[in-house]
């Protein structure tokens, strides 16, 4: 299927009729209300090629960009716009995205990369890759089949997954699919006794960190999801595994939060605590002197303040202000394996997608999954063997360069 506004424009027409016909179907591209909706379609420039139509197999798909729309094409709107929704006039959202075009790449030649080794080492554990999953909560109204597809999916190439506080499934049945490495996501509650069961359900499940959202003293103004949510067909609330068999209201987030609530945290589980959404020097100084354990500089995707920097034009200044004391992980708008090798060479320990591995659910369950994290780590090879690394720590930030201008 074709996205609407585009649909009377075919392949043929674009590639057949020559420099005129291919400078109206750009005009007509650039027209399109497509273009004004930003993380529809990811950057203009994507739409310019002759590849644009939706790719009609997985053995097709040849990018995210790719994987997108076909997600786009199979989903009903309401489930389309709770993946794709930034806040307000998504501003965040778009930041996420260009922030990573201001930087071009300096790479050097006449390196022998016959050999790549994407390895890193977070927090004690050895993983081949530096590309994590992001939590992201009730992937079941997204595929029937939800997070234990993508647990199927990221173990094919044992990436590590995190589970969100609001999974459809418990962590325990995500545990159970597959194989890959499990952090939990949990979002803090003023309800102590919650917090302790979703910890000791954590724990129970083999998980290897707790990373605590911090972005999220309210929830976002995401307004596509609100608009569409009016016209909804669900018939239920979407499940939550980890909330069930807790004997009292679920009271997810909690807007009076602060540091000392990370003493309660390490003091109530062994597991090593992580702060997910971390965007400033201060706080990163903060983090460590409460001695939490790593940092995910995130602005949730763009879903929570508006107006915000992105995460990569963050970063920089809380690697400074961590200076290897603990790893230090990015969030938001990694979408090529240019990006992950410009979060890595501006000191990011490891990143974390969410849309991307998202919208391979969407498509094609468990193989989407599977599919998206191969053609990334695949890009990532690529952009160190251009560049000339052959390891992670390889990649430093000579490798980069501001775009001029
Ligand atoms: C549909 C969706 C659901 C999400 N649910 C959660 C969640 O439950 N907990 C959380 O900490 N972050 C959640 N996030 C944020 C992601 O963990 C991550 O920060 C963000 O998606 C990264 O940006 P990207 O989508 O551009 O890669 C969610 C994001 C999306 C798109």
């Amino acid at each position: 299927m074709v996205p609407a506004g585009v649909s009377q424009v075919t392949n043929a027409e674009f590639m057949g009729t020559g420099e005129a016909a291919r400078r109206r179907f750009l005009r007509f591209l650039l027209q399109s209300p497509l273009l004004a909706t930003p993380g529809l379609l990811g950057p203009a420039r994507t739409l310019a090629r002759p590849e644009f139509a939706v790719p009609g197999s997985l053995d097709e798909v040849l990018d995210v960009f790719q994987m997108q729309r076909v997600a786009q094409a199979r989903l009903d709107p309401e489930a389309w716009h709770f993946i794709v929704n930034g806040a307000d006039d998504q501003r965040t959202l778009e930041a996420n995205r260009t922030a990573y075009d201001a930087w071009q790449m300096r790479v050097r030649r006449l390196v022998d990369v016959s050999a790549i080794d994407t390895g890193v080492e977070i927090l004690g554990r050895k993983l081949a890759t530096p590309i994590l999953l992001a939590p992201a909560g009730a992937q079941q109204t997204i595929h029937v089949d939800g997070e234990p597809a993508t647990m199927r999916g990221a173990s094919e190439r044992g990436h590590l997954m995190i589970v969100s506080t609001t999974s459809s499934s418990s962590v325990g049945e995500i545990r159970a699919a597959g194989s890959s490495p499990l952090w939990f996501q949990l979002y803090p509650s003023p309800d102590l006794g919650l917090m302790r069961h979703l910890l000791a359900g954590a724990e129970a499940a083999g998980c290897l960190a707790i990373a605590v959202t911090v972005d999220s003293p309210t929830r976002g103004n995401r307004e596509g999801e609100r608009w569409f949510s009016r016209i909804s067909t669900r018939k239920a609330p979407p499940r939550m595994g980890n909330l069930e068999g807790y004997g009292g209201p679920p009271r997810i987030g909690d807007p009076a939060l602060t540091w000392d609530s990370v003493d309660w945290l390490k003091a109530n589980t062994r597991l090593p605590i992580v702060l997910k959404g971390i965007v400033t020097r201060e706080d990163a100084r903060l983090a460590v002197r409460r001695r939490v354990d790593g940092l995910i500089v995130s602005n949730h995707g763009g879903r929570q303040e508006e107006s915000g920097r992105g995460t990569l034009e963050c970063l920089p200044e809380v690697v400074a202000a961590v200076n290897g004391r603990i790893p230090v992980l990015i969030d938001g708008g990694i979408r090529r394996g240019t990006d992950i090798f410009k979060a890595l060479a501006l000191g990011a320990d490891a990143v974390c997608i969410g849309r991307p591995y998202l919208f391979g659910l969407a498509a094609y369950g468990d193989k989407g999954v599977g599919k998206v994290l191969a053609i990334l780590d695949a890009e990532l090879q690529r952009s160190m063997q251009f560049a000339g690394t052959t390891s992670v720590a390889a990649i430093k930030p000579a490798f980069l360069q501001r775009r001029p201008g």
